[in-house]
């Protein structure tokens, strides 16, 4: 009998920005299958059952519609790992493989430790055959790992290992989660039991997804396809915001150029937007495991080559911060600033890596004060990013920057107000009431382009955006 057949549990071991969303629409594609969420992190489970739908650890449009439909009917979230484990056919790997902070690799290597911990977890407690599912992105070659320690440490029991690399961008998963432009499993296809598992995975995604959308390849396809995926995607915002640079010192205009260069289909006019930076918890992470993994194969030169994306976008982060500093005639000492935005993009609640907490570090070592408005964005979570960067004491960092949860407020008496994120509702705010209740002369720097220069300048603003 094939494992396709028994299809009627799944556990995700990882509550976060994937394991959430992507679980939730596959529990309300698939009525018929029992998906248990997991987590170590009782808080993290907790919220994720609030009865209060706007107290979802996070923030994803259309999300808490889904809860709301399939959560208590064929959606689990549950802190009982062991039994979820061992009920399910299928286990999605979800957690996070953040960048090394210690040890051999530290800054640049993934680290796989929550991976390994799932891999031992599942050997120790599964008594019957499963598909284990790498969602998580990792290492090329991470499967052998996760094989060699399900072989080796658990109850002789057979596992199937499946990449299935997750692309949903946060602020649009739930769209990309079901309308995917692509599904892609990699599998061992060179043995009968290999063939059942990626069928048996594929048949899932087949319940809302066209066939012909899921790509299957080898694993060791697959795990580098994500990785090299993101490392397209960054590579081409580092390149708009190096041409941004080059406009700015020319008189070239940086939409005019991305609108000129993505006519052409082959370039195509996505991820060509100007920015004050590329975030986000996996473009910079990915990117620094793809240049580790090269140097450590030997290919110095594929390595240098991707780390410059890397490069050019701390140059452009650095770039915007220093400009605020020239413009306020070189000194932006107990100036106050507003920040509009702190997520690293619209429509998420996530700041990891946000260019926000960069370009403050640098204005707060000025000892500017900030005041920061942003719709989705917690107090704690804003002073925990700085925390992160370790640059100060935790009570300096409260002194020199407040979170308002007013804009207007924010704005009120400032020198600057600075767009981090590309929130929609910043374009409609009452400017002229903004610019009346500013310092003079009030300066507005638009790390997003999203605001009317013209109709801002009209009003008295002195107007810097990416690459004009
Ligand atoms: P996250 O930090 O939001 O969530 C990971 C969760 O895993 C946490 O809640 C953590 O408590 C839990 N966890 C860690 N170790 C565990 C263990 N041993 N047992 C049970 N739970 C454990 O991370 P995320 O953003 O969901 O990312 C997860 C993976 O997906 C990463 O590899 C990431 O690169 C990849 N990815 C993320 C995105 C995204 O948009 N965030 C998109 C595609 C792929
Ligand atoms: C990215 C990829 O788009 C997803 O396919 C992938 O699954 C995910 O990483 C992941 O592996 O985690 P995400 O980081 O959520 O998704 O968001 P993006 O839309 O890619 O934006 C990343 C950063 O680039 C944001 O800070 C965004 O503002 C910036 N960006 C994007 C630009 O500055 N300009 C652009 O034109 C596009």
């Amino acid at each position: 009998m094939t494992i396709s057949k028994k299809i009627s549990n799944i556990c995700c071991i990882g509550a976060g920005y994937v394991g959430g969303p992507t679980m939730a629409v596959i529990a309300s594609n698939c009525s018929d299958i029992k998906v248990k969420v997991v987590d170590v992190n009782p808080n993290r489970i907790a919220d994720w059952n609030s009865s209060n739908l706007e107290e979802l650890p996070i923030y994803e449009p259309g999300l808490k519609e889904i809860i709301a439909k399939v959560r208590g009917k064929n959606l689990f979230f549950s802190t009982d790992i062991e039994n979820s484990i061992r009920e399910a056919q299928i286990i999605f790997i979800s957690v996070n493989t953040p960048t090394k902070t210690y040890g051999k690799g530290k800054g640049m290597a993934a680290d796989l430790k929550y991976i390994e911990l799932c891999a031992r977890k599942i050997a120790e407690v599964a008594t019957e055959e499963k598909i284990i599912v790498e969602k998580s992105t990792i290492p090329v070659r991470t499967a052998q790992t996760i094989k060699t320690i399900l072989e080796n440490t658990g109850n002789n029991i057979k596992f199937q290992i499946l990449s299935n690399p997750e692309f949903l961008a946060e602020g649009t998963a739930i769209e990309d989660l079901q309308n995917a432009n692509r599904m892609l499993i990699g599998g061992d296809n060179s043995t009968k039991e290999g063939q059942d598992a990626i069928a048996c995975l594929s048949s899932i995604y087949e319940r809302w997804l066209p066939k012909e959308r899921i790509i299957k390849t080898n694993v060791w396809s697959s795990e580098l396809s994500k990785l090299t995926a993101n490392a397209f995607l960054a590579q081409r915002v580092s390149s708009i915001n190096a041409i941004s640079a080059l406009c700015e010192k020319t008189g070239a205009d940086i939409d005019e150029v991305a609108r000129a260069i993505g006519a052409d289909n082959r370039i195509g006019s996505k991820f060509i937007n100007a920015s004050v930076g590329f975030g986000g918890s996996c473009f910079q992470k990915d990117i620094l495991n793809l240049v580790y993994i090269s140097k450590s194969l030997g290919l110095k030169e594929v390595a240098d080559y991707w780390e410059q994306v890397l490069l050019i976008n701390d140059y452009q982060k650095m770039r915007f911060a220093e400009n605020i500093v020239n413009n306020l005639f070189n000194t932006v000492s107990g100036k106050k600033i507003a920040f509009l935005g702190w997520a690293f993009k619209k429509n998420t609640n996530d700041t990891r890596e946000t260019a926000a907490m960069y370009v403050a570090n640098f204005l707060l070592d000025e000892t500017a004060f900030i005041h920061v408005y942003d719709p989705t964005v917690k107090s704690n979570q804003i002073f925990k990013d700085l925390e992160l960067l370790s640059s100060r004491t935790t009570e300096e960092n409260h002194k020199l920057l407040k979170v308002d949860t007013d804009p207007y407020q924010a704005c009120k008496e400032s020198h600057a107000v600075a767009i981090l994120t590309e929130w929609d509702e910043f374009i409609n705010y009452d400017w002229q009431k903004i610019y009346d209740n500013m310092k003079k002369p009030a300066f507005v720097f638009d790390g997003r382009n999203i605001l009317n220069s013209d109709k801002l300048k009209e009003i008295g603003f002195k107007v810097y955006q990416i690459g004009k």
